[in-house]
């Protein structure tokens, strides 16, 4: 498995799984979330401010790159959707806008922070859930309102938020010279935010009829090479990682409330944080062999500064956990979408992606 390339799989999978997905995979993948799992709205969001992945060295595995992913190819979104048997990732909402053409129904929400952390650089988590209203508007009008219950009920919306929000506060919060117990307080609120606009989010998609959930938690962002970048040592920041850890809890009991109160709700919990956390701890078992370093990029641990034309490219893409100084690697993507879609139990709670899917 580790060396087999992940595009490789992506073309294979794709034309043996397209005709079973028919019959038995959901009928739509619906996307909200961050910058991990952005298909490329990032290129048609206004301001000089915006992150973007549309030039070198982003897509450099990508056929006809740069393509908008922060990746060197594909991305987590990317190999969820090509497990569950759809022939490609949605695409992103704002490119369907922007070509108003409005009839397509996987779109890609993505890019965002769950609250005002980014603001202007991104999509925020409520904006995406009107662009989605927006399209389920277009839904039923097109096929009526029975047959547009019945279809959401069977999709799958694919979620992954919040690490934007803690990368936020990771650097804001140190710049602000409070004292320990100050910065506990702040961590705190920002995480009560932080759930409770989760939960609305699911409620309002519940409300418009979504039912199927697969929620990737937060990673150890106090991993991500730009933060090891900042320590003499270049370990994790632990503080960020506790914060993200205390945040992937609360999510777990937000998840199991909620479908507890919601009747017909279903969900799949990914636990990117411990999946990367047994990577970092055992990368060769994965074929790592670089985990601290990003791949494209400048300086200490060449995450100094983003990913561009004129970075040091590293030589070995397969073998970075991280692509640039926040983003993970396509195969490290790769591996993730794996893992929650079949992997070893222990990565998703109470059900694996698959089983989401396939459930009726
Ligand atoms: C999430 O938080 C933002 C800003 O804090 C707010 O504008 C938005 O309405 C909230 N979303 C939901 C669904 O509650
Ligand atoms: C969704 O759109 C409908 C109109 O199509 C509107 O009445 C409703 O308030 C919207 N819901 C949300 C949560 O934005
Ligand atoms: C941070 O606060 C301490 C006292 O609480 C003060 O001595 C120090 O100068 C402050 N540092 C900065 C960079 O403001
Ligand atoms: C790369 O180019 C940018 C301007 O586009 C410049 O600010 C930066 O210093 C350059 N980095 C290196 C490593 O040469």
């Amino acid at each position: 498995m580790v060396e087999v390339p992940a595009l490789f799989f992506f073309v294979l999978a794709a034309s043996s799984m397209a005709a079973a997905a028919i019959h038995l995979g959901p009928p739509a993948l619906y996307v909200l979330g961050d910058s991990t799992l952005d298909v490329g709205n990032n290129n048609y969001l206004p301001g000089a401010d915006v992150r973007r992945a549309n030039r070198r060295y982003y897509g450099i595995d990508f056929p006809g790159f740069p393509a908008g992913r922060f990746s060197n190819g594909y991305n987590t979104a990317d190999f969820v959707a090509n497990t569950m048997g759809f022939v490609s990732s949605p695409p992103p909402y704002l490119s369907l806008r922007q070509a108003s053409s409005n009839s397509g129904q996987r779109h890609l929400l993505a890019t965002t922070a769950l609250t005002t952390g980014n603001a202007g650089r991104c999509i925020p988590l409520s904006r995406q859930v009107q662009y989605f209203n927006a399209t389920r508007a277009v839904m039923v009008s097109t096929v009526g309102s029975s047959k547009a219950t019945t279809m959401l009920s069977r999709s799958v919306f694919l979620m992954g938020v919040g690490s934007n929000d803690l990368f936020v506060f990771g650097f804001a919060e140190p710049a602000r010279n409070r004292s320990s117990a100050e910065q506990q307080s702040d961590g705190a609120e920002l995480l009560a935010n932080l759930i409770s606009n989760y939960s609305a989010t699911i409620t309002e998609l519940y409300s418009m009829g979504a039912r199927k959930f697969a929620v990737i938690n937060v990673g150890p962002v106090g991993c991500v090479p730009i933060f090891r970048r900042l320590d003499a040592a270049g370990q994790c920041d632990a503080v960020l990682n506790q914060l993200a850890a205390a945040f992937d809890d609360a999510l777990r009991s937000l998840l199991a409330g909620l479908a507890e109160r919601l009747p017909g709700l279903a969900y799949s919990l990914g636990d990117y944080f411990a999946l990367a956390q047994d990577t970092f701890a055992n990368p060769l078992v994965l074929g790592f062999t670089d985990i601290a370093a990003a791949c494209c990029g400048s300086g200490r641990l060449l995450a100094e500064a983003d990913c561009m034309p004129n970075s040091t490219l590293c030589a070995n893409r397969g073998q970075h956990v991280f692509w640039d100084r926040y983003h993970p690697s396509q195969r490290a993507c790769f591996l993730t979408a794996l893992a929650f879609y079949v992997g070893p139990a222990k990565y998703t709670t109470p059900i694996n992606f698959k089983q989401l899917a396939l459930s009726s």
